[in-house]
């Protein structure tokens, strides 16, 4: 049995205050859930004060992104081992942010999902296509191409410990949220690639959230589906209430 697997991503949102404030909230409110698994990425700057005031509780830290090299003259990039220095046990990789807006490619995201486990982490990596690409009926052609480039020479082994997120980019920000058919149909396909490549076993093991609009009113449908196993949450992981609203719906 897989378990759900509920993660908020901040993005670049927040001051230091208010992430403080909510990452409090969030650890006295979810503090009987044992159902799930809960994780917060908050910005890099902010990830280890977070991770100060979740210290001790059931809400595991996130970054939102690494960078593939070993320690060096990388200018305002943090190395894997970074992250886990200050207390992270994911991070997000190859987010249609880091791809569409700042350029990053399957092959970026490649090197860094090696760095991240090499650095003991847990990669949350997401896949989906854009809007004009479902339109043009290559919805699974573009998920295959992410996922082939984004897994490129992952061990079995590895793969097992891989969170794939699937956010098709006309449902993030936008209010539009995948029907549970079209996300369960994406998220089958994506579970067959897993299980052509690593086998069954594997497949049974990976962790497939979605992500894109995901409110407390979606949620509960959404995750009902066979291979839909948690959420990635952006703009409602921003208050307590409403990411409260999730988990609370899916427990
Ligand atoms: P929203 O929940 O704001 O649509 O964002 C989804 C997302 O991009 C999570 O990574």
């Amino acid at each position: 049995m897989r378990r759900l697997f509920i993660a908020g991503n901040w993005k670049m949102n927040l001051k230091l205050d208010s992430a403080i404030a909510l990452a409090k909230g969030l650890k006295e409110a979810a503090a009987d859930v044992s159902e799930v698994d809960i994780a917060v990425c908050p910005p890099s700057l902010y990830v280890q004060p977070v991770g100060t005031v979740l210290a001790g509780s059931n809400i595991g830290l996130g970054a939102q992104n690494g960078y593939f090299e070993k320690a060096g003259a990388f200018t305002g990039e943090l190395e894997m081992a970074m992250l886990t220095d200050v207390g992270c046990k994911y991070v997000i990789l190859g987010h249609s942010e880091r791809r569409h807006i700042l350029g990053e490619s399957s092959e970026d995201v490649n090197l860094k999902v090696h760095a991240a486990l090499q650095a003991g982490l847990i990669p949350i990596v997401c896949v989906g296509e854009k809007l004009n690409e479902r339109d043009n009926g290559v919805t699974n052609l573009v998920n295959q191409r992410q996922f082939d480039g984004s897994f490129s020479a992952v061990s079995a082994e590895d793969m097992k410990k891989c969170v794939i997120a699937y956010e098709p980019v006309w449902a993030i920000g936008t209010g539009k949220v995948a029907t549970p058919e079209q996300a369960e149909e994406v998220h089958a396909f994506l579970r067959d690639l897993v299980a052509k490549r690593y086998g069954q076993d594997v497949a049974d093991v990976v962790r497939i959230q979605y992500g894109g609009s995901v409110k407390a009113d979606n949620a509960k449908e959404l995750l009902s589906k066979p291979d839909i196993d948690g959420a990635l949450v952006g703009g409602a992981s921003l208050k307590v209430d409403a990411f409260m609203g999730i988990i609370n719906a899916v427990r």
